[in-house]
């Protein structure tokens, strides 16, 4: 069947909850993609953020194989071996005192909001309103959406969970503004992604994190999209003097097997969730726990963290030079290897551009080309992204 053909079969027969770019992908090496026709893309998307480690991880497939041949699921109900092993690597590199193991980044997000909202029963603080921030996302479920930002995300499913109020990204005072002594905590993304690129102000983390102390307050940091080493430094947070108190993860933790967690101090983990109160079937299973040991032992002994650094630089130097360029880009914003150009030409038309020219690139917001590469290219891979990019800016 030719990939015409197949592509129209898959729009008929799922759920048409998304215009998917015209190519049928069959694998990936390094960080290259191929379609089933053969067509080679150089991917600037990472499968939105999540392939870190680019595609045909060796070391990570022998682990994955390995644990095929022993256990793939017996729920949490017993005791594994590779959920002590992921457990130990994400506590130690989160700064974290206890994880929980979900399925996705959403479910995360729904495991902190209930990890907050117990902390504030237990306590008997009469706390319950969560101030979440404008043009964030946190995903899709009826939790994560009545804290995702974006009203047209939002709309269709009102009513969401109660309680939820916005302020303004990187302005502490619309934050103060909206606090009361019924607040239970602040959610945000370290750096916000979908909502185009934002990297959060230092003085404003700060600032929220003061207020949270003064009043008990938890502060719940998104790093789904923004953490694994992306920024610059393993946890977007980790860079600035503060500690969340919960804080959710997915996407690169599993480099693709699906995987999410939330974690927290043990502060908040005294008076949070406990036995009978959360659960999940399938999270923390040991295929999935496999993968996340050992994306994080290959982080820590190819030092990801410290290629992003090496390598960042350059890509901002470059795409800074399509902003001098092109009158159609007017902005660059990001950090690390997160980074949007800001255009005022039709993004979606640039990116259908990219892709005929092999680049994977995605958009975020209304005017964004995101660029959220496997954090292993290199210098010539930014070379080869830029070529293909003016072509599509043309
Ligand atoms: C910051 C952020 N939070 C939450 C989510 C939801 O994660 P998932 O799609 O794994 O449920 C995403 C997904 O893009 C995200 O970028």
């Amino acid at each position: 069947m030719n990939s015409q053909n197949e592509m129209k079969e898959i729009d008929e027969l799922l759920v048409h909850t998304y215009n998917r770019f015209q190519a049928v992908l069959d694998h990936g090496d390094g960080v290259y993609l191929y379609d089933t026709e053969g067509k080679k893309y150089l991917d600037f998307a990472a499968g939105i953020a999540v392939s870190s480690l680019g595609y045909n991880n060796p070391q990570l497939k022998d682990a994955l194989k390995e644990q095929i041949d022993k256990l793939w699921h017996v729920s949490n109900l017993y005791y594994t071996e590779p959920v002590l092993r992921a457990a130990t690597r994400l506590t130690k590199a989160a700064k974290m005192d206890r994880v929980f193991f979900t399925n996705s980044g959403t479910e995360a997000i729904e495991g902190a909001l209930k990890s907050a909202r117990k902390y504030a029963y237990s306590k008997q603080n009469g706390r319950y309103e969560i101030i979440a921030m404008d043009k964030s996302f946190h995903g899709r479920s009826m939790g994560a959406l009545s804290v995702t930002g974006t009203e047209h995300y939002r709309e269709p499913f009102e009513p969401l969970v109660g309680g939820v109020k916005f302020a303004e990204y990187n302005n502490l005072e619309s934050v103060k503004e909206l606090i009361s002594d019924k607040t239970c905590a602040v959610i945000m993304e370290t750096l916000q992604g979908e909502g185009g690129i934002y990297p959060v102000e230092p003085e404003f983390l700060a600032g929220v994190k003061k207020l949270c102390e003064e009043n008990d307050i938890l502060l719940i940091l998104d790093e789904i999209q923004c953490g694994m080493g992306r920024t610059g430094s393993m946890f977007a947070w980790q860079e600035y003097d503060i500690q969340p108190d919960i804080m959710c993860m997915a996407k690169a933790i599993g480099n693709g097997v699906p995987v999410g967690a939330f974690a927290m101090t043990e502060a908040v983990a005294q008076y949070s969730l406990a036995p009978g109160d959360h659960g999940t079937t399938y999270g923390g299973g040991p295929l999935v726990c496999a993968a996340v040991d050992k994306v994080l032992e290959i982080y820590e002994k190819d030092d990801i963290v410290a290629h992003v650094n090496a390598i960042a630089p350059y890509l901002e130097e470059k795409l800074n030079t399509l902003v001098e360029k092109y009158e159609c880009v007017s902005t660059r914003r990001g950090k690390g290897l997160i980074q949007g150009l800001v255009v005022t030409k039709p993004v979606g038309d640039i990116v259908k551009k990219a892709l005929g020219e092999g680049l994977l690139v995605i958009s975020a917001g209304s005017d964004v080309i995101r660029m959220v590469p496997p954090l292993v290219i290199e210098k010539e891979h930014v070379d080869e992204m830029i070529e293909k990019l003016e072509k599509a800016l043309q």
